[in-house]
C-alpha cells in the first residue's frame, strides 16, 4: 500500500515516536506534523486540544491521503482519541495504551509512576489505561501520576540538560520518588529527550519506560493485520516533516533530535 502513515504532535515530542517508526518500518512513507505554532498543548483546555487534534488528523487524511494516523502526543491522545477513532476513516493508533502496557510489563514490585502534561494527567487517561493493562495481565499495580509543567518548554527550546532542567526535575519528580516506584513511564512524547536528567534524578533502581517503541510495534501489528504495510519495491521511503511554527527552527532542532531523515520542513497551516 503506497499511502503514507500520518503522525502529529504539538511540536518536537512526537519525533521520538517517528524515530521508532522509521527504525521499525523503514519502507513506510511518513508525514509528520509538529504544531509548534500552537504548542504547548498541556495547559490548554481539553476541548481546544480535541479541536486541534481533529484539524491535524483531517488535514493528514485530506492533504496526504494517509492510510493510518499515529497520535504521537499523549495530551492529544488523552483529549481526543475517542473522537478520532469514531470520526476518522483510517486506522488510529495512540501512545497511551501502548505506554501503559509497557509500564506494566516493566515493573517487578507493582509500584509504578507516570509523568505527563497537566492535560494528560488531569484527564485520568493513564489511570484507566494502566488499570486495564494490569487487569489484562492479572497484575496488582499501584500508580502514582504527576504532571511536569515546564518540561515540554525546555525541549522545544532545545535545552535538554543542565542545571535549570535538573532543578525543575528534582522538584517535580519528588512525589514519584516518595512513592518508591521501580518503573516510570515518560507519558509525554517530549520527555525521552530529558531522559538523562530524569534518570539521574530518579536513580539507577528506577526503569524509565518510553512509549515510542511500543507504539511503533502497535503500528506495525495493526498495519499488518489490516494488510496495509507497504511492499518494498526498491524505492526509498519518503519522510516529510511539516510545522505550524518556524520551519527553519523545526528543521534545525528537529534534525538534531530525530537524525538525518529530517533535513527540511514545510509549512503546515490549520
Ligand atoms: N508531546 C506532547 C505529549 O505527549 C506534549 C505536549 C505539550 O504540547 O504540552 O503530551
Amino acid at each position: 500500500m503506497e499511502r503514507p502513515i500520518g503522525m502529529f504532535d504539538s511540536g518536537f515530542g512526537g519525533l521520538t515516536v517517528a524515530r521508532a517508526v522509521i527504525d521499525l518500518l523503514p519502507d513506510e512513507d511518513l508525514v509528520y506534523v509538529g504544531d509548534t505554532g500552537r504548542y504547548p498543548y498541556g495547559p490548554r483546555p481539553q476541548a481546544e486540544v480535541r479541536e486541534f487534534a481533529r484539524q491535524l488528523a483531517w488535514s493528514l487524511v485530506k492533504q496526504h491521503d494517509v492510510k493510518a494516523l499515529i497520535v504521537a502526543c499523549n495530551t492529544a491522545s488523552a483529549a481526543a482519541l475517542d473522537l478520532l477513532e469514531s470520526e476518522m476513516p483510517v486506522l488510529v493508533i495512540d501512545v497511551v495504551a501502548p505506554g501503559a502496557r509497557a509500564l506494566v510489563g516493566a515493573t517487578r514490585t507493582g509500584k509504578v509512576g507516570v509523568i505527563g502534561t497537566v492535560g494528560t494527567i488531569g484527564s485520568g487517561a493513564y489511570d484507566r489505561a494502566v488499570a486495564a493493562a494490569a487487569a489484562a495481565t492479572g497484575r496488582d499495580v499501584q500508580l502514582t501520576a504527576t504532571a511536569c509543567p515546564g518540561f515540554v518548554e525546555f525541549v522545544e527550546r532545545g535545552q535538554t540538560s543542565g542545571e535549570e532542567v535538573t532543578i525543575l526535575a528534582e522538584r517535580l519528580l519528588a512525589p514519584i520518588q516518595q512513592a518508591g516506584v521501580d518503573a516510570l513511564l515518560l507519558g509525554c512524547t517530549h520527555y525521552p529527550y530529558l531522559a538523562e536528567v530524569i534518570s539521574a534524578v530518579m536513580g539507577p533502581d528506577v526503569t524509565l519506560v518510553n512509549s515510542a517503541d511500543e507504539t511503533a510495534i502497535a503500528a506495525r501489528d495493526e498495519l499488518t493485520s489490516a494488510g496495509l504495510l507497504r511492499v518494498p519495491d526498491g524505492r526509498q521511503a519518503v519522510h516529510r516533516f511539516r510545522s505550524s511554527g518556524d520551519i527553519s527552527w523545526f528543521a534545525d532542532l528537529g534534525g538534531r533530535l530525530l537524525g538525518p531523515e529530517l533535513r527540511d520542513a514545510e509549512h503546515w497551516h490549520p
